[in-house]
């Protein structure tokens, strides 16, 4: 095995959200990192320049460029960008197995990939199963490998999954049975968890981990966050067909099929003994409740 000592740590997607919470974990202890960027003048990358983040320009379509971006790596952790189609995903699968050749080639010690919770298999998610493919590909590549696999992130709940207030009542609405626990982690303790891989001090058996911060049911959810108002709440189960991008449904639909695993959070936990649950991201990000939508 090759090794190195005391290289800077390589990332992909620090400039988004999971890569930058790995990029805001590394430095705080006290890591070298290299963002591996496709624009370094954007506002984004100069702002990890300006925090002393080495900037190094990848294109894709140009193997060399990330070849020599992970030349000299300690290890190298990589996202892949969100899929909304069909099309979106083969072009997923793509920049990841790109990222794996240029590993391979560049000798990187270690290799972190940022997959999704359940990608061990194919489930029929078109964007869980293109990380399924990833990890296989990385698995084949010989490098010693460590996938990451992230549940729902919290952040969900300030954007595309906020509940609303209704007469006084926090609402959330969700397509998904009330019985039903959702795996969520907030995106800080992705990066945590990522970060201690990535410098190994965490140790994880067999090379994979489900990152979990808690698994309430929707009526759970929305307790928690009409807890935090001082106001009642309620969850109401919406059907599949309220989502519009098919891709989006074969999610919700493997999410309300019983775990074939259980969760395990205390694994998480040995790595970072403050991983948020849900009522600790509500707090912890200022959540505050939404304007009333008082009926007429
Ligand atoms: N939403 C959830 O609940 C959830 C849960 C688990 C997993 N996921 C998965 O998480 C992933 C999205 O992660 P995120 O939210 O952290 O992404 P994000 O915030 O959208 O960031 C995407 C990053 O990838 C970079 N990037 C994209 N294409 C690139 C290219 N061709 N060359 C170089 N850099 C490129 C972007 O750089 P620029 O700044 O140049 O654009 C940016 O840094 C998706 O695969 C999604 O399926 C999501």
């Amino acid at each position: 095995m090759v090794t190195r000592e005391n290289g800077a740590i390589a990332v992909f997607g620090a400039t988004g959200q999971q890569g930058g919470a790995v990029v805001d974990a590394l430095l705080a202890r006290g890591a070298r990192v290299r963002a591996l960027v496709r624009t370094p003048k954007s506002d984004r990358a100069q702002a990890l320049a300006a925090r002393g983040v080495e900037l190094a320009t990848v294109r894709i379509d140009d193997p060399a460029s990330t070849v020599a971006a992970l030349e000299e790596v300690d290890a190298f952790y990589f996202m892949t960008p969100e899929a909304n189609s069909l099309e979106e995903i083969e072009e997923e699968v793509r920049v990841g197995t790109a990222l794996v050749d240029a590993a391979a080639a560049a000798r990187v010690p270690h290799v972190v990939f940022n997959s999704v919770s359940g990608a061990d298999r194919e489930t029929g998610v078109p964007h869980h199963d293109s990380k399924h493919r990833i990890e296989e590909y990385l698995k084949l590549s010989g490098l010693r490998a460590t996938m990451v696999r992230p549940a729902a992130f919290m952040e969900n709940f300030a954007t595309v999954m906020a509940p609303s207030l209704e007469d006084g009542t926090i609402v959330l609405r969700l397509p998904l049975p009330n019985d039903i626990a959702l795996k969520m982690i907030s995106i800080k303790d992705i990066g945590q968890v990522a970060a201690a891989i990535l410098l190994d001090t965490a140790d994880v058996p067999g090379g994979a981990i489900e990152v979990i911060g808690d698994e309430p049911t929707g009526p759970q959810i929305a307790a928690a966050f009409g807890a935090r108002a001082g106001l009642p709440s309620r969850y109401e189960a919406l059907p599949l067909s309220v989502l519009g991008n098919d891709l989006d449904k074969a999610m919700f639909r493997q999410f309300a099929k019983p775990s074939e695993y259980p969760s395990d959070l205390a694994a998480v936990k040995a790595i970072e003994p403050t991983t948020w649950d849900l009522a600790e991201w509500i707090r912890s990000t200022g959540w505050t409740a939404p304007a009333d939508r008082v009926r007429s």
